[in-house]
């Protein structure tokens, strides 16, 4: 397994100490979603996690396997469009409501730690897609605080790189080939330019109907240019037995069903590939990876992974919940109470849940290509 350059991402999260996991056999445990692990490199693929019973942490210790996550990061803040404070937190003014995320600091801070967390996933690699190094132009939907669209922009000088997000959070200074706009990307796309490639990342808990949203980046792409999606899907996945009576368990109940009783349902990104291929894209292919809640599984890539998601997890999880369980009548104390218990669950080796993630890529077809 080719070992992740963790250099590439030091100006945003370290991991300190070192992974004690081998790197055992690759698992052959049945896991409970029907997803297969597909080949994504020269057999560097991750397999699915299997339980590493020799060297877990303590389940009150918040390292994991010798290795703990520190955030050392700031964006400046534009000041386009001021916010909505609501429960302490704020959130986007632009479209006021659209987005149940906060976007302060703090959700900033978790942004860029999630940037790292991507990086380790797919060691190092900020795109899987097969695109050209001298492609031109290029868009990032829903780019946050556009930390992937400013490393993308600098690995790709010959790019011009556009982010776009309904919150003003990306810094003032970045490379001359970026630039951001704040812009709803479930409006009608009015993009002067086609792209050769658009990128959306962890857009799970963003859009109404995703499809539409994928119909338009068909449409702004250039014949031959590719989409390239990289998402989460809740609820939690678990393996050796469903904990139902954890708190963990139950809150990926409350807020799946909150959110898709909203409209805006979190399960979407398994569906990415049948869509994208409804639409009329080509060789859609779909890679899957999993992040493990703490130290249960084997080896040091999945420990690594699991102490990046696990600090991301703690930081977000009271942003990921106000807006979804207020909306279902809970009370900000009676959320903070029980999120106190999840996070509990979570660093608990004997409860060995991971998110499912998947990144979908796919080409529209080019002039005189069928597709
Ligand atoms: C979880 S963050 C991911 C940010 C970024 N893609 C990344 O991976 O770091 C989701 C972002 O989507 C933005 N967003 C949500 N709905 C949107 C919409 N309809 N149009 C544009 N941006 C949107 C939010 O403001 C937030 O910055």
């Amino acid at each position: 397994m080719t070992a992740p350059n963790e250099n590439e991402h030091a100006s945003v999260a370290s991991v300190t100490g070192s992974a004690t996991g081998d790197e055992g056999p690759l698992a052959d445990r049945p896991v409970s979603t029907a997803q297969i692990v597909v080949s994504w490199g020269e057999g560097s693929a991750p397999s699915v996690p299997s339980v590493d019973n020799e060297s877990v942490a303590g389940d009150d210790d918040s390292a994991i396997g010798g290795m703990s996550v520190v955030t050392s990061t700031q964006s400046l803040r534009s000041s386009i469009y001021e916010d909505v404070e609501e429960n302490g937190r704020t959130y986007h003014r632009f479209k006021q409501g659209k987005y149940p995320l906060p976007n302060d600091e703090k959700e900033q801070e978790r942004l860029d730690l999630q940037h790292a967390l991507f990086g380790v996933t797919l060691e190092g690699k900020l795109h899987l897609a097969p695109i050209k190094h001298s492609l031109q132009n290029v868009l990032d939907i829903a780019t946050g605080t556009g930390i992937w669209a400013i490393e993308f922009a600098q690995q790709f000088p010959s790019a011009r790189v556009l982010g776009t997000d309904l919150s003003a959070i990306q810094p003032l200074y970045v490379p001359p080939n970026c630039r951001f706009e704040i812009d709803d990307a479930e409006d009608e796309w009015i993009f002067s330019d086609k792209f050769d490639y658009i990128h959306g990342r962890a857009l799970l808990t963003c859009f109404k109907d995703p499809r539409s949203v994928l119909r338009e980046a068909f449409k702004a792409l250039e014949p031959g240019g590719y989409l390239e999606l990289q998402d989460g899907t809740f609820p939690f996945q678990y393996i050796d037995g469903v904990p139902r009576d954890s708190h963990l368990y139950k809150w990926n109940e409350i807020v799946v069903t909150g959110a898709a009783k909203s409209g805006r349902p979190w399960t979407n990104a398994q569906h990415y590939k049948e869509w994208m291929e409804e639409i009329g894209f080509v060789d859609v292919v779909e890679k899957n990876f999993y992040w493990p809640t703490n130290a249960w599984p084997k080896g040091e890539y999945f420990k690594k992974v699991a102490a990046y998601w696990q600090a991301d997890f703690l930081n977000g999880i009271e942003g990921i919940s106000l807006k979804v369980m207020t909306a279902m009548g809970w009370e900000l104390e009676e959320i903070q109470v029980f999120i106190a218990e999840v996070r509990k669950d979570v660093k608990d080796v004997n409860i060995k849940a991971y998110l499912p993630i998947n990144v979908v890529y796919g080409r529209r077809p080019g002039l005189n290509e069928v597709g």
